[in-house]
């Protein structure tokens, strides 16, 4: 069902408890690596601030240990970076009041915020409440906003206390879905639940384990699945093809077969590599060797050869819908990124054609990003890990909770 919106609720002179994810990666010398989590949460973050709301902004970032302050995980640079991307509309630039989000210290930045200003609260994993779901915890962070707004699509999949115990306790207030939330859920419910036809989803990644339970969602509701990435030798493997010394999860044998099995059952066409990239290693600068159909003794598969790219490409072509989740090959690896980014450009020139194009988080959002083609997709999620849940057709309580639209 569809939630009620940010944009729906009046937020004039009115306190917005935005609860985002700002879980970003940084470099090495902690500078942010990629701020893109940032960036598409600003509609949600404007859209308060030009209507005269004010906001106290709260996330996580990584996983610390529940103990107090670690500066490592402070949000401090997530903040001047936002101050740098809203610049005039924040009537001034957006801090960390303090090293916890419940102290004194805290409590007295977000009571002094004035329309149009924005504060944004330290790291909530900081505190033990949070990870544990603590109601106690979530009372201490509801007296900071007179809305509840969840942006935060990245964790939609944890009950921590800010995601669920928090909206329970802000019951009577509105309790509404950022832009961001609100465009994820349409975009990954919506090929779930109302998919147009051909509809393809790509799967890759490497571990079969890992996605078994969006294959099975899959299968009987897309017509063609096209497997690619480590998880595929898996499946190969299970199909009776060598795969030389390709890696392969040994445990999953049955379950490979029982994919194989219900796809042919349900009618799913579910396409493996017919040809392989392989190395003697997984380094950059291993010898290589190109196989067609079996891998040869001795040799690992890498990436997909390009004959399946062709495949995988003319099928992309014909389709409506496109979901993509994991990358074809090892592509943080040179040169095993090649089918990746080929498949990525198919699916760009098949959205350019009017197919709708949905790319899952984590390493297929990454690449499209690297490549800088993120911008050609339909919609290319900022969640890894509940974009996936949500392929697996999982409900989320995180957004049960919210109100209705
Ligand atoms: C993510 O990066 O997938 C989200 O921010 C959730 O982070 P978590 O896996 O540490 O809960």
């Amino acid at each position: 069902m569809a939630k009620r919106t940010i944009a729906d609720v009046e937020v004039s002179g009115k306190r917005v408890f935005l609860r985002a994810d700002f879980n970003v990666p940084f470099t090495a010398t902690g500078a942010i690596a990629d701020d893109r989590r940032i960036r598409m949460t600003l509609p949600s973050i404007e859209s308060v601030l030009r209507r005269g709301g004010s906001l106290v902004l709260a996330s996580h970032l990584g996983r610390p240990k529940g103990k107090g302050f670690e500066p490592e995980f402070s949000l401090a640079p997530v903040a001047r970076r936002l101050s740098e991307l809203l610049g005039v509309l924040v009537r001034k630039p957006v801090t960390v009041p303090s090293h916890s989000c419940v102290d004194d210290a805290s409590r007295a930045a977000v009571t002094a915020l004035r329309p149009g200003e924005a504060v944004l609260l330290e790291n909530l994993r900081f505190e033990p409440g949070e990870k544990q779901g603590d109601s106690a915890f979530a009372a201490s962070l509801a007296v900071c906003g007179q809305i509840y707004c969840n942006d935060a699509f990245g964790c939609s999949h944890r009950n921590d206390a800010s995601m669920f115990a928090l909206p329970a306790a802000m019951a009577g207030k509105p309790r509404v879905a950022g832009l961001l939330l609100a465009k994820e859920v349409q975009y990954l419910s919506g090929v779930i639940h109302s998919p147009s036809h051909p509809f393809v989803a790509i799967v890759g990644g490497a571990k079969v384990s890992d996605k078994l339970a969006a294959l099975r969602n899959l299968i009987g509701r897309v017509d063609t699945i096209l497997v690619g990435g480590a998880m595929a030798y898996t499946l190969l493997s299970a199909r009776g093809i060598a795969v030389g010394r390709s890696m392969i999860q040994s445990d999953m044998a049955s379950s490979a077969a029982e994919i194989l099995a219900l796809a042919s059952r349900q009618g799913t066409a579910l396409e493996l590599p017919i040809d392989h990239v392989c190395g003697e290693k997984l380094e950059a600068h291993t010898p290589l060797r190109y196989c067609t159909g079996a891998i040869d003794e001795g040799w690992m598969g890498l990436d997909i050869g390009a004959a399946t790219v062709q495949r995988y490409s003319e099928i992309v072509a014909g389709a409506k819908l496109i979901v993509w989740n994991g990358p074809m090959g090892a592509f943080e690896t040179k040169p095993f990124d090649q089918g990746t980014m080929a498949l990525a450009r198919a699916i760009v020139s098949a959205t350019k054609r009017g197919a709708t194009s949905v790319v899952g988080g984590g390493d297929s959002a990454a690449a499209v990003e690297e490549a800088g083609l993120a911008g050609e997709f339909s919609h290319v999620s900022t969640g890894g890990g509940a974009s996936l849940e949500l392929l697996e057709g999982r409900a989320f309580d995180t957004f049960t909770v919210l109100d209705d639209g």
